[in-house]
């Protein structure tokens, strides 16, 4: 028999990863498993990240869509605490799911490449974080390859993401002088044994760093060279704070090598000893403001993201709710805010990391996964009363804009009615422009465009082809009235409006937008819009 619904959140540690492709998300998250017990050889979730990165291939031949469903989230219990590990997708499939995932998440494991440091898409996804106030954990992988000098890696972090590093741990060398770090809170060296692929993987065991078996893995030299390493980033680096963390201005700083499995238990070890349980969520009840504390009883949750099946003759979908409160039983009546509608529960799915399995309970910070004839949608909220309303889910500027027009001239209205319900969905954007009839298409990845052309073809038998435009990006205006009203005068030729009738700015560079908000400093041009 389970705890109360507080105390079961209270043990929920729900994060993502956000990373760069090739950072090694993949590969943390297959160790990460491993470090959980929820897998027991490394190898299974590998073929995963082969089979997503030729998943565009694979969708023409199959016209299927959508990463396999098991793999969305998973979930292991380690050492009395239960972790959901959300998949944030990246590669081809990188779209506003990759985004949205993130208003699930509590925490963030955000992984930079030694090598690297800070990418492009780590700091996209870091401002979503930042945005939502999500606590980030660093951690700096491929150790074992040659990597920057770890005092640049945390300058880049204090200067790119404006965030106090507090490392935990200090690496003695990298690459092919890679021996090990130390624990900057215990003084306890962690040896790294270099090995071979195909042998099977562990490190000796932790030694004290001013005791004599120490020798044993550092020359004088590298012992020398780390103590003063050592002592410098303690007098340099803030020390952590776990409040500063919560509250975001802080990160605490792993190092290791994920694919050697070095320093992943110290990472889980630090997700379960510093990430926070699920919180209390904002939302509006009967029309009223309202907090949402993981121990109420009523059963309440919010659809952050619906995946197709990937079976094309069925037109049902999987809805990801994630639980912010009570306890959740199979078979539970749920009701959906925005339409009204009941819907009972009955087989709801929970994704342990080897398998699905039916979910039995399920409580804030979990992910279920529901089953629907698309009743449900991004942005639902679901409650037992039916009363209760999440602020909305975001929508993230898109990244790439383009024209859509529909083979078939006769079909004009048709094409609107299925793009508004695309975009209804959320699975890709829509803008109408001021002059001229065109639909601008926007989306975050390329692959949400093959996603949509898909689904126009199968749902709604419009075949269509997508131009490009001459927009590169989007900002929704946000101002007095009459402000934004003088501005969209002046700029009629790039001036449209989204789903929600609410004026987007069109620029054809993001040069375009820094030179008009400088010009209009009454107006804002915002990336993220919350949907209603
Ligand atoms: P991603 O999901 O972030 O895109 O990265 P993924 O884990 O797929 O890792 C990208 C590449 O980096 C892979 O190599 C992986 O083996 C390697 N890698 C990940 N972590 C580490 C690490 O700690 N040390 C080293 N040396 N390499 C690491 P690949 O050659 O692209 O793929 P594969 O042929 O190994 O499958």
């Amino acid at each position: 028999m389970s705890n109360s619904p507080a105390a079961e959140a209270a043990r929920r540690r729900t994060f993502a990863i956000i990373s760069h492709p090739d950072a090694g998300k993949t590969t943390l998250t297959e160790n990460l498993l491993l470090a959980g017990g929820a897998i027991r050889a490394a190898g299974a979730v590998r073929a995963r990240g082969e089979n997503r990165r030729t998943r565009s291939d694979w969708m023409k031949i199959e016209r299927e869509r959508g990463i396999s469903v098991s793999a969305s989230v998973m979930t292991f219990d380690h050492e009395g605490l239960m972790f959901n590990l959300l998949d944030t997708p990246g590669h081809e499939d990188f779209s506003e799911d990759t985004y949205r995932t993130l208003t699930a998440a509590d925490a963030a494991v955000m992984v930079l490449d030694a090598a690297k440091g800070i990418e492009p898409q780590t700091l996209k996804l870091f401002e979503v974080c930042r945005l939502r106030d999500i606590p980030i954990v660093t951690f700096i992988n491929k150790m074992d390859r040659e990597a920057q000098d770890p005092f640049a890696l945390l300058d880049e972090i204090a200067s790119k993401l404006a965030l106090d590093p507090a490392p935990l741990f200090w690496p003695a060398g990298s690459g092919g002088r890679f021996k090990g770090m130390l624990d900057l809170r215990t003084q306890k060296f962690l040896p790294y044994a270099k090995k071979g692929s195909d042998q099977e993987e562990g490190h000796p065991d932790p030694v004290a760093f001013g005791g004599n078996a120490v020798v044993s893995y550092l020359d004088p030299d590298e012992q020398a060279e780390l103590e003063e390493a050592a002592m410098l980033v303690t007098e340099a680096a803030k020390p952590f704070d776990p409040q500063a963390f919560l509250e975001g201005h802080m990160t605490p700083v792993f190092f290791g090598s994920a694919l050697r499995h070095f320093g992943v238990d110290e990472l889980l070890a630090g997700l379960g000893a510093y990430a926070p349980p699920p919180k209390a969520v904002k939302a509006t009840k009967g029309g009223d403001a309202t907090h949402i504390v993981p121990g109420d009883n009523e059963v309440t949750g919010f659809v952050f993201k619906v995946q197709a099946n990937m079976d094309p003759n069925h037109r049902d979908r999987i809805a990801f709710l994630r639980l912010c409160s009570g306890r959740f039983n199979r078979g539970m009546k749920l009701k959906v805010q925005n339409t009204g509608r009941q819907l009972s529960v009955n087989a709801p799915i929970m994704f342990f990391a080897s398998d699905r399995e039916l979910a039995e309970e399920a409580f804030a910070g979990d992910v279920i996964g529901i089953p629907n004839h698309g009743v449900l949608r991004v942005g639902d909220s679901l409650s037992e009363t039916g009363t209760l309303r999440f602020a909305g889910l975001p929508n993230f500027a898109p990244e790439i804009l383009q024209r859509v027009r529909v083979k078939d001239p006769l079909k004009a209205k048709h094409l609107k009615k299925a793009l508004e319900g695309l975009a209804e969905e959320g699975v890709t954007q829509l803008f109408r422009p001021q002059i001229g009839s065109d639909f601008i298409v926007g989306a975050v990845g390329q692959l949400q465009f093959e996603v949509m052309a898909d689904r126009l073809a199968n749902e709604y038998q419009l075949e269509v082809i997508f131009e490009t435009s001459p927009y590169a990006e989007a900002r929704w205006l946000t101002g007095e009235r009459a402000e934004v009203e003088d501005f969209g005068n002046k700029h009629k030729t790039a001036m449209a409006t989204d789903i929600d009738d609410q004026p987007v700015f069109l620029a054809k560079s993001s040069w375009e937008i820094g030179y008009v908000a400088e010009r209009y400093p009454k107006v804002g041009f915002e990336r993220t819009k919350e949907r209603g």
